[in-house]
């Protein structure tokens, strides 16, 4: 691939993840911002207009497959950060891509702390099969569990899958950013991962691994695996 920057569009540009993307992706260099869309914007209309390789969309829960399935059919690449878009649906997205030699990834979380605790999480489990998740959040988040802990729970179910889905906790309080327990247990003792985020300003060097990994990938992956390979 060339050396220009990646031209990149944001959906939801006016939300909190979108607005804090479209920082991120005005500072550094190899990318250059050239829509921000919002709920008065028709894909179809504004994307091809923006000249945008990489779309982004940091909208609302329940949105994302329809919008990723949008973005491919305009021939685009869609970076999935809004929540509940099923294994299902990005398995469905992966080979709708697949059929037009494009790429893209579905992120429940762009903290790169989260992506190694997952990783953790996943190594724990070879050797401690029984979890359970605690998820503590500011008292302004509405959805319990959170996106997150459920994303931890599916892969740790992937890896046993005749155990049961492990249990999440939810806390919702003031003071609280976004926190996330993994504690294992086992005769005589217990195991805890944790995760600590104190301000979204964490999103922002996976928003930008994604972009960039989306920018030449083939196929829609989840997480951040394929974009930090080799780090
Ligand atoms: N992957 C991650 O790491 C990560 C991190 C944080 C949040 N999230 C998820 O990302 C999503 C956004 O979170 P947020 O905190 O930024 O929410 P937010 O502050 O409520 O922002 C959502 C934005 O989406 C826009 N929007 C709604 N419907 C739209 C549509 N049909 N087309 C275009 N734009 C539309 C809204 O614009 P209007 O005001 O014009 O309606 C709003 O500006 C949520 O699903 C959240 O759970 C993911």
């Amino acid at each position: 691939m060339s050396d220009a920057p990646i031209p990149v569009a944001v959906v939801g540009a006016r939300g909190r993840l979108g607005a804090l993307a479209c920082e991120v992706l005005e500072r550094a260099p190899d990318f250059e911002l050239v829509a921000r869309l919002d709920s008065g914007h028709v894909l179809e209309q504004a994307l091809p207009q923006s000249g945008a390789r990489v779309v982004l969309e940091c909208t609302r829960a329940g949105l994302g497959y329809e919008h990723a399935r949008r973005i491919l059919e305009l021939g685009l690449r869609p970076v999935i950060g809004t929540s509940g878009v099923s294994l299902e649906e990005t398995r469905a997205l992966d080979e709708a891509a697949r059929a037009r030699s494009l790429g893209g990834l579905v992120v429940p979380n762009f903290s790169l702390g989260m992506w190694l605790l997952q990783r953790a999480a996943l190594e724990a489990a070879r050797h401690f099969p029984q979890c359970e998740i605690v998820e503590m959040h500011h008292e302004r988040k509405l959805d319990a569990p959170s996106g997150t802990a459920a994303d931890t729970a599916e892969r740790l179910r992937a890896l046993h899958p005749q155990a049961k889905t492990p249990p999440i906790h939810s806390v919702r309080l003031p003071g609280m950013y976004a926190h996330q327990l993994v504690i294992f247990g086992a005769a005589g003792e217990t195991y805890t991962l944790r995760h600590d985020m104190s301000g979204p300003a964490a999103f922002g060097p996976g928003i930008l691994c994604a972009v960039r990994h989306a920018a030449s990938a083939v196929g829609v992956a989840r997480g951040l695996d394929a974009a930090l390979a080799g780090r």
